[in-house]
């Protein structure tokens, strides 16, 4: 486990996104494991402003995220579809016809983790995968429960991730109830992990992470076993210099 201590957000996002791009520049049709939520946010910035200066070319490669809610339309303002396509392909050269995010419309949420695993390990299992964490320790929408989940499959979100998640929506009632996401199959086979964590709320639920028991009650503990754990952390909010 390599841990990379940040002075702020700023510092965090540039180490974040100096780790993605030295992957791209060493293998340029690599597969990449996306997160949503606002961690990455700067991460992503920083990969866009470094893609429009011509140091990171994002043309072969291809790209699964974590997770979706389930009942949003990639067009919903709220759906990671959306959020992926406006704060990072958009933005990149990617090729968006190579970018995968779970069908949160999907009629069956079963059979839709399976061909998504599926997917993933048939083009050769994915090379770095971006994490951030919840406060309760959820990676993706993995939240605590009584044993790892394997497969890509569908939950049902607990109530605190809601809450933390509604400032998003309008009210809490427009938020989803489930989401699917990628197990831990798919993040634990991931060549490498990149965890991160900013700001004084995460700090706690880092440290029992890294430190505590591995249990899903904390899920990512479960990364504490991984032989490729990159983590960057600051102290420091997101809004804080
Ligand atoms: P955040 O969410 O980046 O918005 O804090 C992280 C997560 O819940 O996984």
């Amino acid at each position: 486990m390599r841990i990379i201590r940040c002075e702020n957000y700023k510092e965090a996002s540039e180490k974040a996104a100096a780790v993605i791009a030295s992957q791209v520049i060493q293998k340029p049709d690599c597969v990449l494991g996306l997160a949503t939520g606002s961690t990455p946010l700067g991460t992503y910035a920083n990969l866009a402003k470094w893609c429009d200066e011509g140091l990171v070319d994002f043309s072969k490669v291809m790209s699964f995220n974590l997770d979706e809610y389930m009942g949003l339309s990639p067009e919903h303002d709220q759906s990671y579809h959306y959020f992926m396509k406006h704060n990072l392909f958009d933005k990149i050269n990617i090729d968006q016809s190579r970018t995968f995010v779970p069908d949160g419309l999907a009629e069956d949420p079963s059979s839709v983790g399976e061909a998504y695993d599926a997917h993933i390990a048939s083009e050769g299992g994915i090379d770095l995968q971006l994490l951030g964490i919840g406060r309760n320790g959820h990676i993706g929408f993995n939240e605590p429960c009584d044993e790892f989940v394997a497969p890509t499959h569908l939950v049902t979100l607990k109530e605190n991730t809601r809450e933390a998640n509604a400032r998003f929506f309008t009210s809490i009632d427009e938020v989803p109830t489930q989401a699917i996401t990628m197990g831990m199959k798919s993040i634990m086979q991931a060549r490498k992990v990149l965890l991160m964590a900013c700001g004084p709320d995460k700090m706690e639920i880092l440290k029992a992470a890294l430190e505590g028991p591995v249990t899903p009650q904390v899920p990512a503990s479960i990364l504490q076993l991984h032989k490729d754990l990159v983590v960057v952390y600051c102290e420091r909010g997101q809004d804080e210099a």
